[in-house]
């Protein structure tokens, strides 16, 4: 079996994963909030993207570098930030950070990480982003941005689509607690999906490692009682200008759907990363491929826009930097990739994203991408 003659879509990587992760596990990845309609309109919405391929352009050599926050990125998507991703696969942060510094992509480590900003720093190189769910301490907060300053870790991603914990109906319905409590009917699961289980095993269940310096890691007192949830607080406009103060690199604010927003935020901080958090947190929210023309015109044309969501291919990530992203992020795909085959399929995840660009922008008849914008048809 080779990955790229048996698994050459990420799709492949996805329905693997389904099948090899435990119920649970696949739940949390893939679950939304309400219904579950804002991450399947966000794909049909990139679906409906059309750009229009140009005839007779020769030869061209593809680069598929970006420019981004004062650094070469030399392809443009990295992995965005995912909460307990050691949970769906064993040492998931480690080996995303690897591959991240292998490829010089960015690896955005979540506040709810199974693995803290010191685990990963012998991995990640230089290109570690740091993802902070805002703590209404403001003590606690210079002690997190500090121990992430330390560790290596040089843009900041503030996390703005969480004022409170959403309503997750399908992991309360698949018997999920955070942190997790093994339950028969989890053991159940566990108990047909063996390469998780042994992984789990060599490893130990995973944690919450970067908060517990700051309480109780492991009592849950709901399914978003955790400690990760009792830290946060709703970020204001005076807590990203205090953020930006406090922190010496770029800051990023994640999960911007609003053009006035938008404009509002490029006056104090460094990129707006337009996101609906994979439609896990608000069920009407608009896809952002969608909103994200109005974010462009809104912010200008040189001002750097990030965006994420519903993104199963080279091509979509070309239809989100057609409609006026800088740079793309995986959320769920890269982590199907792992679910699959663990770090192996990781990279196959990179490699089936770099192949495909490379064919779709000889489509296009483009050999940059910053040409992209003018293809959008
Ligand atoms: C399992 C899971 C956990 C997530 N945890 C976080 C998190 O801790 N912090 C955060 O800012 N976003 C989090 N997100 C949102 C992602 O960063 C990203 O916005 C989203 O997954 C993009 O959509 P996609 O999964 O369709 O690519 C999480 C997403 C998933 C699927």
């Amino acid at each position: 079996m080779t990955l790229e003659k048996d698994f050459p879509a990420l799709t492949d990587l996805r329905d693997r994963a389904r099948r090899r992760l435990p119920r649970f596990v696949w739940e949390y990845l893939d679950s939304g909030t309400g219904a579950e309609t804002a991450a399947p309109r966000s794909a049909a919405a990139l679906a409906r993207v059309e750009m229009t391929p140009r005839a007779l352009c020769g030869v061209q050599e593809a680069d598929l570098s970006v420019q981004l926050l004062g650094r070469r990125y030399p392809l443009p998507f990295g992995f965005a930030p995912v909460g307990m991703s050691g949970l769906i696969w064993p040492d998931a942060e480690g080996i995303l950070a690897r591959l991240a510094a292998r490829e010089g992509i960015p690896f955005g480590l979540s506040t709810v990480a199974a693995q803290s900003p010191e685990d990963v720093a012998p991995h990640i190189g230089d290109q570690g982003w740091f993802q902070l769910y805002a703590p209404g301490e403001p003590e606690i907060r210079t002690d997190m941005l500090n121990r992430a300053r330390d560790a290596g870790f040089h843009t900041l991603i503030l996390t703005a689509d969480v004022p409170k914990a959403s309503r997750r109906e399908r992991l309360t319905r698949a018997g999920v607690t955070n942190p997790m409590r093994m339950s028969p009917r989890i053991l159940a699961q566990v108990a047909v999906s063996p390469a998780w289980a042994m992984g789990m095993a060599r490893q130990g269940m995973p944690s919450l490692r970067f908060l517990e310096k700051y309480g109780d890691t492991k009592t849950a007192r709901s399914g978003t009682g955790h400690i990760g949830y009792q830290l946060r607080t709703a970020p204001d406009w005076a807590y990203l200008e205090a953020v930006k103060r406090e922190w010496d690199g770029p800051v990023v604010v994640k999960g911007v759907l609003s053009a006035d927003d938008a404009r509002r935020i490029a006056g104090i901080a460094d990129a707006v990363w337009v996101s609906n958090h994979g439609g896990r947190q608000f069920d009407a929210a608009p896809p952002p491929v969608t909103v994200l023309p109005a974010i462009r015109d809104a912010v200008g044309p040189q001002y750097p826009l990030i965006a994420d969501g519903a993104v199963q291919s080279a091509t979509d990530i070309l239809r989100l930097l057609s409609r006026g992203a800088d740079f793309v992020m995986l959320g769920r795909a890269v982590h199907w990739g792992l679910g699959a085959f663990g770090a192996r399929g990781a990279a196959h995840v990179v490699d089936i994203l770099r192949a495909g660009l490379i064919a779709d922008m000889a489509q296009l008849g483009i050999a940059d991408l910053g040409a992209l914008r003018h293809a959008a048809g």
